[in-house]
């Protein structure tokens, strides 16, 4: 041990301070982000699909990410985060790097400080949540039980829609088909209604999850994420 650390002096000492400097510089160039938090549900999600913590800037696909593997409460730490870097999030990342649904998020486009501190405190990152915040809440719940009522008597909002979906029967098919079948998208109503195969609906729902990425993630979540 004390040999190496003698080596390791030697060799310091040999390098002209220009080159230990210039190493120093790149090793902490970037501003490094700290977040206290406490991250569930990670193990949730099948793979292609990973729960990070990114930075992002003006485009939908990660700059920079690490990956979050444990649930413990811990701080998560972003290192060598560049100035085109406009927020810090927890989040679900397909293989792209794109975002899929995002948990927490922080602006730091006006923050120059070289160590950041933010506090997520808890964050419940499962599949389900990833959906219910990305999709239902913008998209749905309007309809499904935000307002006076719930259309076909199907509630999309916060703390109600899983219960509503997995393993119900649909109040408008007419075959007898249930609104989630966990294990299979096919056979499920919701799946269905959003790719606009249902054949019954009043109500065309096809045109409301546009982008792939969300169709698919609805899809997974039937077949790969519903314990
Ligand atoms: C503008 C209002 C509106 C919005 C927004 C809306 N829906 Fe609907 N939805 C309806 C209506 C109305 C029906 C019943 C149609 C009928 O009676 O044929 C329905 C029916 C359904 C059904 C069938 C329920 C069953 O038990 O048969 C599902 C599933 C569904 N919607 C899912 C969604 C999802 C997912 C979203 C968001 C992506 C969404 N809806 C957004 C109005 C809406």
């Amino acid at each position: 041990m004390k040999k190496l650390l003698i080596i390791i002096i030697l060799a310091l000492s040999a390098c002209d301070d220009g080159d230990v400097m210039e190493t120093i510089n790149v090793e902490s160039s970037g501003r490094t982000v700290k977040i206290a938090a406490s991250v569930s549900g990670i193990e949730n999600w099948p793979s292609g699909y990973n729960v990070v913590v990114a930075g992002f800037g003006d485009s939908k696909y990660a700059d920079i990410s690490k990956n979050i593997f444990t649930a413990t409460a811990d701080t998560l730490v972003l290192n060598g985060i560049g100035n085109d870097v406009k927020t810090i999030e927890i989040c679900a990342i397909n293989r792209l790097r794109e975002r899929i649904a995002t948990f927490y998020e922080n602006d730091i486009s006006n923050n120059n400080e070289a160590e950041i501190i933010l506090d997520a405190s808890a964050v419940q990152a499962d599949m389900f949540s990833g959906i219910q915040k990305t999709l239902f809440n913008p998209t749905c719940a309007a309809c499904h039980g935000g307002g006076k009522s719930a259309a076909a008597g199907l509630y999309l909002t916060e703390g109600k829609s899983y219960d509503a979906l997995v393993n119900v029967a649909s109040s408008k098919a007419t075959d007898g088909s249930v609104r989630v079948v966990p294990g299979n998208a096919a056979n499920s109503f919701l799946y269905k209604v959003v790719t606009g195969t249902d054949g019954v609906l009043s109500f065309d729902h096809s045109n409301m999850i546009t982008e792939e990425k969300y169709v698919k993630l609805i899809e997974n979540w039937i077949t790969k994420g519903i314990e």
